[in-house]
């Protein structure tokens, strides 16, 4: 399909509207992105012994991550190879076996097929049970957060990442220990596109001071003076925005990690205390983003807000819904008390019934159920925000915009969704990986800006 340029207009920053609509669009998706990227699947901490398992989606796949005896972990489809029946109802447990409920076959903790009722009597030993496992799926971890795959082509989890681990390490690598995940997850559905939520956390700080104004004005404290787009803020000042080859990205508030949290005794003690040890051990710009708010997306369906502490993962079901997975992400180190304080004020900002989160279900589902319309759906979309105000930093990888309110990383996020949807394997995506960030033509922008910042007098 070279019909993406229709789709996605990097150098006019614009996307059609069907990407939120077209059933043959999604289609795409999930064979060239879904079945091909590394997809968020939890953490160490939800599966912390042998045995213990979770269920969870690969977009509308059904998988079981289960902790093996050496430690290890596997992934497999969650369908008996039998019937096709689902083999694994629950949640989360510890089981060394998993039984089909359906005529009682049983997959062992590593998904292989270990017993069949009757296989004496009635399939007369003649079942080759060897080859009838349940799907394995590539399993790798990052700083304990665990992502499955299902193409073997696909990069390394830590090449997939690239650049982004440089910036994931000021909070996963961190002296504590980084950070890991609290469940049980709150699921709940939502009519939208998975991209509608995926784009807004990448890389809508424009969003918060409107559609949040009134819970900002409740919270008080740092962010409410976004309340409203204040012509007077300085948001040049207040942050920056990033984006890197495979798409991911985020938005970063300085200083304001703890921000929307109400109750923060403790989380405040705990960054004053840990901030000298994390700037000792990686430098003073990502001790910069250790204490800054941040909203993220990993490509394609994962995203975060790092400092409010909420986790998602947007699973498609169709064009037009989701199934939304809320965690909470907190850091290892942090005590008990501490940990639990932050998930109450992470949920109560942005759970099922958030603060702010509720929010943004009707800006979620407008903008992909208007294109029901078949005049609406001939239009495009624009992220032009900020367009050449962004640009290769010195200092930090990727591509840098020159503020949190800006589409630099919507951009960066389209321009990887086109390459991926125009990619016929993960062959032709490699080969792009030395002039991926051509689009961003304004190579001068950071050098310029920051010699002429130091010839400002300072005061
Ligand atoms: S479908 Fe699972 S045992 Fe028959
Ligand atoms: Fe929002």
């Amino acid at each position: 399909m070279n019909g993406s340029a229709a789709l996605v207009d990097n150098a006019n920053a614009s996307q059609s509207r069907r990407v939120f609509w077209d059933q043959d669009v999604y289609q795409l998706e999930l064979e060239r992105i879904f079945s091909r990227c590394w997809l968020m699947l939890g953490h160490d901490s939800l599966v912390p012994k042998s045995g213990d398992f979770i269920t969870t989606y690969m977009a509308e796949d059904r998988v079981i991550l289960s902790r093996q005896p050496d430690g290890s972990l596997k992934a497999f489809i969650n369908s008996c190879t039998h019937r096709g029946n689902q083999v694994c109802h629950a949640d989360s447990g510890s089981a060394k076996a998993f039984v089909c409920n359906y005529h009682g076959w049983v997959f062992g903790q590593d998904g292989a097929l270990v017993d069949v009722p009757m296989e004496e009597r009635c399939y007369h030993n003649d079942l080759d049970k060897s080859k009838l496992g349940l799907t394995q799926i590539r399993v790798e971890t990052y700083k304990g957060f665990i992502f499955g795959c299902h193409d073997p082509e696909a990069p390394s989890l830590e090449e997939y990442l690239g650049d982004f681990c440089w910036y994931l390490d000021s909070i996963w690598d961190t002296p504590d220990g980084g950070m890991e995940l609290l469940g049980p997850p709150l699921k709940s559905t939502l009519a939208c596109n998975w991209k509608v939520p995926t784009e807004n956390f990448v890389g809508d700080g424009y969003h918060v001071g409107w559609t949040h104004a009134a819970a900002l004005q409740m919270i008080g404290g740092e962010l409410s003076g976004l309340s409203g787009n204040r012509a007077d803020m300085p948001f040049d000042d207040l942050g920056l925005q990033f984006t890197v080859r495979h798409g991911h990205g985020f938005g970063l508030i300085h200083n304001a990690a703890s921000s929307i949290h109400v109750k923060r005794d403790g989380y405040v003690k705990y960054m004053d205390e840990t901030r000298g040890a994390v700037r000792e051990k990686l430098g003073p710009e990502r001790e910069m983003l250790y204490v800054g708010h941040w909203n993220t997306s990993i490509f394609p369906n994962c995203s975060f807000l790092y400092g409010t502490n909420t986790f998602k993962i947007w699973h498609p079901r169709g064009p037009h819904e989701i199934e939304v997975w809320t965690y909470t992400m907190v850091p290892k180190g942090a005590d008990a008390e501490t940990k639990r304080s932050m998930q109450r004020e992470a949920i109560r900002s942005f759970g099922t019934a958030g603060t702010l989160e509720s929010d943004d279900g009707e800006n979620m589902s407008s903008a992909t159920y208007n294109n029901q319309g078949v005049i609406t759906r001939r239009g495009r979309m624009n992220s032009s925000m900020g367009l050449n105000r962004e640009g290769p930093h010195p200092v930090f990888p990727g591509i840098v915009g020159v503020s949190f309110i800006g589409e630099t990383s919507y951009r960066g996020f389209y321009r990887f969704w086109q390459e991926m949807i125009d990619a016929p394997d993960w062959a032709a995506v490699k080969a792009g990986d030395a002039d991926w960030d051509k689009m961003w033509t304004n190579r001068n922008f950071w050098p310029d800006r920051l010699a002429a910042q130091q010839a400002e007098p300072q005061d």
